[in-house]
């Protein structure tokens, strides 16, 4: 069973105070696709590097199945990384970069000849593989940086940003091979991104960091329904949540401009957070839907929220469009062509189950929509 499990990992550097990477525990299952996703700094690579035995663990346990790791060599590891600065070796040719782990193993000229010729097929390496590593423009290298990877039998594979360099044409074309192979060869992996289409395009879980702590685990639809907390609501989701403070009233949420004032109201169940003054509440772009004054009525119980619209553009296949809420701003995007023009008024309406609200001082979730 290749389970990769971290426990209480973290990691020091010599000669800093604080911690690159905090405490992070995660199980990653049996053939399971994982994606570190995170700013630049978060953390992401050094956890990949403390799994792979390159840089040590400062605290903490890391298993593959049931054998910790944490001090093996990383050739006893039997993990397989794509490193961020590619790492290849200038002197060898490509065909020999890719098969240089298996070189050194038992296994035969033929079978090696044809694995290197099945990874450097699915990544458009074919033409390349007689040429060497300084001849080789960045994307090339980095694609020969994870073949060399792909092509072994490893427990585990770990690969850091292993498309940066493509153009968005390739990278669609090869995200698509490499989920479908690592699918087919049950491989339990974890590919570090910043991108979070990348991200959710190729992996069945996606873990959310941010300096150097694990901020949410789960699938795709959990980041984007039930964000854990702030962080992960701002940072999945393209444009991201619209964010607000609010104040619990006695059946309604007051909405907070950015100088305190009341901009709008949002009708909840009477006590529906009894003991709480402020909260924040979060709206994806997504959910709201926009209709001409006077035809709102519709909607039920969702919210209905008058507004006016500064701003309104179509960007080919949806609109994306700004409205002024008092001194409060929402982004609104619809997959149709919206024709209110810059100054019409609009009903907004809200479904209540597309209402997040967070603490307003811890920032964790209290709830994913309101009562009915
Ligand atoms: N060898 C090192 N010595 C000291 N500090 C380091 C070392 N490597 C990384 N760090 C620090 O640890 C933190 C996390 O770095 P890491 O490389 O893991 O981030 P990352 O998430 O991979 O970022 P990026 O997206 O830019 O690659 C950063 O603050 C970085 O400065
Ligand atoms: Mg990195």
């Amino acid at each position: 069973m290749s389970t990769l499990t971290l426990t209480d990992v973290s990691k020091v550097y010599p000669g800093s105070s604080e911690r690159s990477v905090d405490d992070v525990s995660m199980a990653i299952k049996d053939g399971e696709i994982i994606a570190l996703l995170g700013s630049s700094g978060c953390g992401k690579t050094s956890t990949l590097r403390m799994v792979a035995g390159f840089e040590s663990v400062t605290s903490g346990t890391i298993r593959i199945g049931d054998t910790v790791i944490n001090r093996l060599k990383p050739s006893e590891r039997n993990v397989a990384m794509a490193f961020e600065g590619y790492a290849l070796y200038p002197p060898l040719k490509v065909r020999d970069n890719i098969a240089f782990s298996l070189l050194r193993g038992r296994t035969a000229k033929a079978e090696i000849d044809r694995r290197v010729k099945a990874v450097s097929d699915m990544l458009e390496l074919g033409p390349m593989l007689e040429k060497f590593p300084p001849n080789l423009s960045g994307g090339q290298q980095q694609r020969v940086s994870l073949a060399r990877a792909l092509v072994r039998d490893a427990s585990a594979y770990l690969l850091d940003e292993p498309m940066s360099q493509l153009e968005p044409q390739l990278r669609a074309l090869l995200r698509a091979r490499i989920k479908d192979h690592m699918t087919l060869h049950r491989m339990t992996t974890v590919i570090v991104t910043h991108d979070q289409t990348e991200a959710i395009a190729l992996s069945d879980r996606v873990a959310v960091m941010d300096k150097g702590l694990l901020q949410q685990f789960g699938t795709p639809e959990d980041l984007r329904e039930r964000p854990a907390n702030l962080f992960v609501a701002s940072f999945i989701g393209e444009p991201p949540m619209n964010l607000y403070t609010a104040e619990v009233g006695g059946g309604e949420l007051v909405v907070l401009d950015e100088r305190g004032t009341p901009a709008f109201r949002i009708p909840c169940q009477p006590g529906e957070f009894a003991g709480r003054r402020r909260l924040s509440i979060g709206i994806r772009p997504h959910r709201v839907h926009l209709g001409a004054p006077g035809n709102g009525a519709a909607g039920g119980s969702d919210a209905l929220i008058p507004g006016e619209v500064l701003s309104n553009h179509w960007l080919g296949d949806h609109s994306h469009a700004g409205i002024g809420i008092g001194g409060c701003f929402l982004i609104a995007v619809a997959d149709r062509h919206v024709e209110a023009g810059v100054g019409s008024q609009v009903v907004l309406r809200i479904p209540r189950d597309a209402i997040h609200i967070f603490d307003d001082e811890t920032g964790l979730a209290v709830a994913h929509g309101l009562s009915a």
